[in-house]
This record gives structure tokens, sequence and C-alpha cells, in this order.
């Protein structure tokens, strides 16, 4: 598949590099990052952002910080890897890719318990390799998967941005878009501006735009409008976690493109990597939702759009209910409608 979107996460030679998508669409940078705490900003300030890139972001992340951990014993060690795992744990609660990949370093780090400890950080670093490099693969059999669901000359929604730089590449609902321009099809997307930060306006819309995808942007509002027209046959989004019962937090914004979708009768599709389902979470009621700073939504053009001094609810994520959701494509393959049967399943 061909994929031009810049690798947003990276690592060598102890530095975690990272694509600055609060910068994009006017600036391309990344961001050469040497410390643990930097890496924990770059998460919490959205510099890297979308879930499995999270998830990567932090397993290099870790390593940053166990560069001066003490490589005396494994006794000696592993209280201090501990610390910078849980710490890295608080940067952002609704991707559960983040704690995915914190305790995939975890487990493998107790699993070399016996080796020395310079071994252990040398296992810790070809762990943080792998979640990137299987990331790639998952995402492309995503977009795989999801294209059987979709057919050429189709006009697609979407929401947030869940493309190459949210992943390791590729993206997951943005992956089979890639796949249908390869193939030549003529699709439409519709991009949601998608309110407050505007990662479907700067992020999607630049993304599609590199890989010569049409690409029309709306704001959020106009999606009602845009289906009515009759101009979307299918809904597409990523998501940062899925519970039990197939409940799925998303961008907010994402319910009331579900809605819209029921409404009109339009399939709408939740793209997810198996890092991004948590059989922990039995409902989407358990998934803890970030609330961000007021300032986001008083502040967010570069000038004030809003009285001082006004109460402001700014959730960055919010729940679709699994009976609005068509299917549920995984690496694995399509999943429609028996989550709670079918998502335990695909962890046997
Ligand atoms: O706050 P963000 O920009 O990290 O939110 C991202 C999303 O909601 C994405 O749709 C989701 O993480 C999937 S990315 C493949």
């Amino acid at each position: 598949m061909t994929n031009s979107v810049l690798q947003s996460v990276s690592y060598a030679n102890g530095v975690l590099k990272i694509l600055d998508q609060t910068k994009i669409p006017n600036v391309t940078e990344f961001l050469e990052i040497t410390k643990i705490e930097d890496a924990w900003d770059a998460i919490k300030q959205l510099k890297v952002r979308g879930a499995p890139a999270i998830g990567i972001a932090a397993a290099y992340g870790l390593l940053l910080g166990i560069k001066e951990a003490p490589e005396t014993s494994f006794e000696e060690f592993y209280p201090f890897f501990k610390y910078q795992v849980d710490y890295l744990a608080t940067s952002r609660p609704t991707a559960v890719n983040l704690f995915w990949a914190l305790k995939r370093m975890d487990d493998r780090a107790k699993k070399e318990k016996e080796v020395q400890v310079s071994k252990i950080k040398e296992a810790l670093e070809n762990e943080a390799h792998l979640i990137r490099s299987e990331d790639e693969e998952v995402c492309r059999t995503i977009g795989e998967h999801a294209l059987k669901l979709l057919k050429d000359g189709m006009g697609i929604l979407t929401h947030c941005n869940a493309g190459g730089i949210a992943t390791a590449r590729y993206g997951t609902a943005l992956a089979p878009l890639y796949l249908a321009k390869e193939q030549g099809w003529d699709i439409k997307v519709f991009a949601d501006e998608t309110r407050p930060l505007l990662q479907g306006a700067r992020l999607t819309a630049w993304e599609l735009m590199q890989a010569g995808i049409d690409v029309t942007l709306i704001t959020d509002n106009m999606a009602a409008m845009v289906m009515q027209k009759g101009w979307v046959q299918a809904v597409i989004v990523g998501c940062d976690r899925v519970a039990a019962n197939g409940d799925v937090a998303n961008k907010i914004g994402t319910y009331g493109v579900a809605l819209l979708a029921k409404a009109h009768n339009i399939p709408f599709y939740v793209a997810a990597p198996m890092s991004t389902i948590d059989l922990e979470t039995k409902t989407g009621t358990d998934i803890p939702i970030e609330e961000r700073d007021a300032a986001e939504i008083t502040d967010g053009f570069g000038k004030r759009t809003a009285p001082e001094g006004v109460k402001v609810f700014n959730p960055a994520f919010d729940v679709t209910p699994h009976e609005y959701i068509t299917a549920i494509i995984t690496e694995k393959g399509i999943l429609s409608g028996k989550y709670q049967e079918e998502l335990p399943k695909l962890f046997q």
C-alpha cells in the first residue's frame, strides 16, 4: 500500500523523534526528545496523539526514563522502572493503547528478570520497536478488511484523525481509503473539522490531500446536511477504547455522527486494532473520559471567542453505544453486532 505520510513516532540512539502534530498543517517539525518528562508532555499536549501513536510514544518514552536506572540487580532496577511506567500512565486517561503498551513493556521487563539489567534494557528497546512495527502491520490489515465494506464511488465521512500520523503507519479508519486510492477507486471523503482542536481540519484534510485523495472539509455541524443530501454512503472512524460490550470511546462528536448515520440509514464503522480493545472495561460508562482545559474552547482560534469567566465543559471524547455501530473492524476481521460474544473470542 502506498502511503507517503510521515512517520510520526520513531526512536534511535536514545532519541525519541516525534512529528509535532500541534503545528500541522502550517509547519512540519520533528521534536527530538531525550527526557521522559518531555515525552509525557508531548502526549499530554497532543504533540503526539491518536491512540496507537500514544502507545508507541509511551513505550519509547519509557526507554528515556530508564537510561539512568540502576544496573546492579533486577531488584534495584524494577522499582525505578515501575515508577516511570506509572508516571507515563498519568499523561492521558482515555486511549487504552497507552496502558496496553506500558503493560507490555512491564511484562517484558518481568520476563527478563533473570538476565543482566543492561540486557533487560536492550530487551525493552526491542519490545518498543516491536510495538511500533506490529502496529504498522496491523493497520495495513485493518485497511484490507475495511475495504471489503466500501465500494468504488462512495462518499465516506470521517471524524477526527485516525490516519497514518495517529499510528505507526496507514492509520485505522483512513487505511482503507489509502487502499481504495491505490486501486484507482473514485471515493469522496468528508472530513469533519472536529472541534475544539480541529484534528479533522488540520490533520485528516492534510493527510488525505498529500495522498491525492478527494477530501472535502466540513464543520461538525454540517454533517447532517451532507448526509441529508445523500453524499455519504458510509461513516468510518477510529477509536480510543472499545469496552467489552462493544461501546466505543472516540473523539468528542463521534456519538453525534453515529446518531446522524442511524437517522439517515448510513452504516457506521469503527476501525480498531486489538490494542484498543479493553475487555476489563465492561461498558462505555466505565471508560474514563478526559476533560481538557477550557481555553481549548474559549481561545482556540488565536483570540478569545467567549466571555471571560464563562463556564465551560470540554470532554475530549464521547461514547458511542454499541447498538449504533454497524461493524467494528480489527486486524482479525470484521465484527458485526454481537460484540459481547465476539470480542472475547478475538483473544482466544
Ligand atoms: O485527542 P486525540 O487527537 O488523541 O483523539 C484521537 C482520536 O479520537 C482518534 O480517532 C483515535 O485515537 C484513533 S487514532 C487511530
